[in-house]
This record gives structure tokens, C-alpha cells and sequence, in this order.
């Protein structure tokens, strides 16, 4: 009998992560697994702690950079009815972890609920956006989660407050635990006023980065204290450096845009690159923003 015995039907093997990631860049995944609910989640998690399986759950591949050897261990994605249950019951909103962040947004808006609409542009799903507490200049998801729900080291069902989250600029303590649902609390707001508001977050986004099109992961590097990174590696004069087919964006140069044929050592080359160049002319170590698999 394997790990996975009973577990066959959701899982896949040798599945290419870069079918999975914006950047479509990366090796496979030993095992890929999309559990149908959080029975079955909570079945896999508790088999991989079992059997020291190594582990990392995937939303919508948007601020991530898998290696060209792939992840010898089992990825998980959330997808399928369950996973995309939203409830709607003013001003709180109930939404299962896979749901597509841009799609919530929308929602949220036609609705008259007000908050998300900042978060105009930022591709993902929702559990996705919790980890990375997604956000920008306008706001972030934290402002506006009332309890997360999570399964935790033990596989067993939790919520929490935001203040045992640890919401932090792109990040928060998650310890292993799964998200599997938020709870928001949303304010009444009116629907042409947000939907202004979301057209210019996003036409702002447009004049100044790339386009979703292009093959990033959003921006690279956070921002140190009280800096920009863009503005740090564009003053370095790295607009436009290339390692392989991988491009400093010249719209924003703290995206890198990976060109035809490129490949993940060579973003992880620039990156490098990018790290000392700027280190040595302003002695500020930048840290990563995207995730690295
Ligand atoms: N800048 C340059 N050169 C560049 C890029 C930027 O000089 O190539 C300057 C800009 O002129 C501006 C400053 O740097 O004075 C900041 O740039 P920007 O306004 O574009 O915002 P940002 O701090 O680079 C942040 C988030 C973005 C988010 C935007 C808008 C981080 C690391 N980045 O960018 O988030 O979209 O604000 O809200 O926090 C992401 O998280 O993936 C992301 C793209």
C-alpha cells in the first residue's frame, strides 16, 4: 500500500508547474493533488504529516517562481464547487479559499460592498491573497478580514482572529496551517463610486507595470522601509538587463519579464544580479517578494 492509497482519484503525477504559474516557468510536481473538500484536504494533509511528505499549496501560480527541477513532493490546488463558495450576508461576506481573487472583487462591487475594489489588478485566489496579505499602494486584504479559517498541523478545523494572523506588508503567519476560508467584513459603499475607484486603481496599474499578460510574478522584491525597490534597481541603471531571456521590465524595474525560452535559473540569475548590483550601490539588501519553489 502506498502514501496515497485512497487518495489516487485526486491525485495526478509528474504534473508541469509551469502549466500552473504566470510566469510558465518551472519543472513538475511528484504529485498533484486538487481535493474536492476539506474532508479530503484535511485526508492529505494528515497522510503527508504521516508520511513526511513535503508539501505546498498552489492558488493561482501568480507570485511564484518554481525551479526548473520541479518540487519532488505533493502540491495541492484548491479548485472545483467547494473550494469557490462564496455567501453573501451583509456586511460580512463567507468565501471559500479558492475562489479567484479578481472575480470576489467584482462581486463585491456589483454589490455595493465596499473595500476590495482597492485591490483592483491583483491576480490570485483568495487563500492566495491571504498568505501574501495581497495589496498595494491603496490597501490590502488585511483591513478588511474578520476570521480566517484554517485547518491546522493536526488537520483539524480552525478560525482565528486577524490579530493571531500576524498580517504583515506581503506576509503572515500561517505555521503550516491551510487556509480554507475567510470571513470579510465589508462596508456599504455605492456601486458606480467603487467601480470608479477600481477602473483607477487599475488604469494606474496599467500606465506604470507590465500588463497580467506578460509572463512576471508581479513585483520581485519587496520594498525596504521607507523605499521603492523599482526605484532602487532603476537607478542602479538595470532597466532592461538581461541574464538568458529573462528582462528587468523597462516599464517597472522591479518586475522581470521571463522572454520566449527563458528559463527559471535564468530569472533566479537576474535576480542575483539585480540583489548585488543594488546592494553595493546603496548597501540595502533587498528581500524577496515573490515565492520560491
Ligand atoms: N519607480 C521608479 N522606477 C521604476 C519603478 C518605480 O523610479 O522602474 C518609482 C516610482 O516613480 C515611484 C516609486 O518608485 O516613485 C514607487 O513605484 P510605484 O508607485 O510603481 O509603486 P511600487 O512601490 O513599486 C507597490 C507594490 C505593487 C503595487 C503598487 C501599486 C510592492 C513591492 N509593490 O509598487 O505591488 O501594485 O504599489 O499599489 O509593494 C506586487 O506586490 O506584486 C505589486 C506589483
Amino acid at each position: 500500500m502506498t502514501w496515497l492509497h485512497g487518495l489516487e482519484h485526486i491525485c495526478q503525477f509528474d504534473v508541469p508547474l509551469a502549466r500552473h504559474t504566470w510566469y510558465r516557468l518551472g519543472g513538475p510536481a511528484r504529485w498533484f493533488f486538487t481535493p474536492r473538500s476539506q474532508d479530503e484536504l484535511a485526508r492529505l494533509l494528515d497522510r503527508c504529516t504521516t508520511h513526511q511528505i513535503p508539501w505546498r499549496m498552489l492558488g493561482r501560480g501568480a507570485n511564484l517562481l518554481v525551479r526548473d527541477c520541479g518540487f519532488d513532493g505533493a502540491v495541492i490546488r484548491l479548485a472545483g464547487p467547494f473550494w469557490n463558495a462564496v455567501r453573501f450576508d451583509p456586511p460580512l461576506l463567507h468565501a471559500a479559499a479558492g475562489i479567484d481573487l479578481p472575480r470576489l472583487v467584482k462581486q463585491t462591487i456589483q454589490r455595493g460592498l465596499s473595500g476590495l475594489e482597492t485591490l483592483a489588478g491583483i491576480p490570485g485566489t483568495l487563500g492566495g491573497a491571504v498568505r501574501m496579505n495581497a495589496g498595494g499602494r491603496h490597501g490590502c486584504l488585511a483591513q478588511f478580514v474578520k476570521q480566517v479559517h484554517l485547518l491546522d498541523l493536526a488537520a483539524q478545523p480552525q478560525t482565528r482572529a486577524p490579530e493571531q494572523m500576524h498580517f504583515t506588508y506581503r506576509g503572515c503567519r500561517l505555521d503550516g496551517c491551510v487556509v480554507t476560508g475567510l470571513t470579510l467584513e465589508l462596508p456599504d459603499g455605492d456601486p458606480p463610486t467603487l467601480m470608479a475607484r477600481f477602473k483607477q486603481i487599475l488604469d494606474d496599474r496599467r500606465r506604470t507595470q507590465p500588463p497580467l499578460s506578460a509572463r512576471t510574478a508581479g513585483c520581485i522584491f519587496k520594498n525596504p522601509p521607507g523605499q521603492a525597490a523599482g526605484r532602487l534597481i532603476d537607478l542602479a541603471g538595470l532597466k532592461g538587463r538581461r541574464c538568458g531571456q529573462a528582462e528587468v521590465s523597462t516599464r517597472h524595474a522591479n518586475f522581470i519579464i521571463a522572454h520566449p525560452g527563458a528559463t527559471t535559473q535564468d530569472v533566479l540569475d537576474l535576480i542575483s544580479l539585480v540583489r548585488e548590483r543594488v546592494r553595493s550601490q546603496t548597501g540595502i539588501e533587498l528581500e524577496l517578494e515573490v515565492e520560491i519553489w
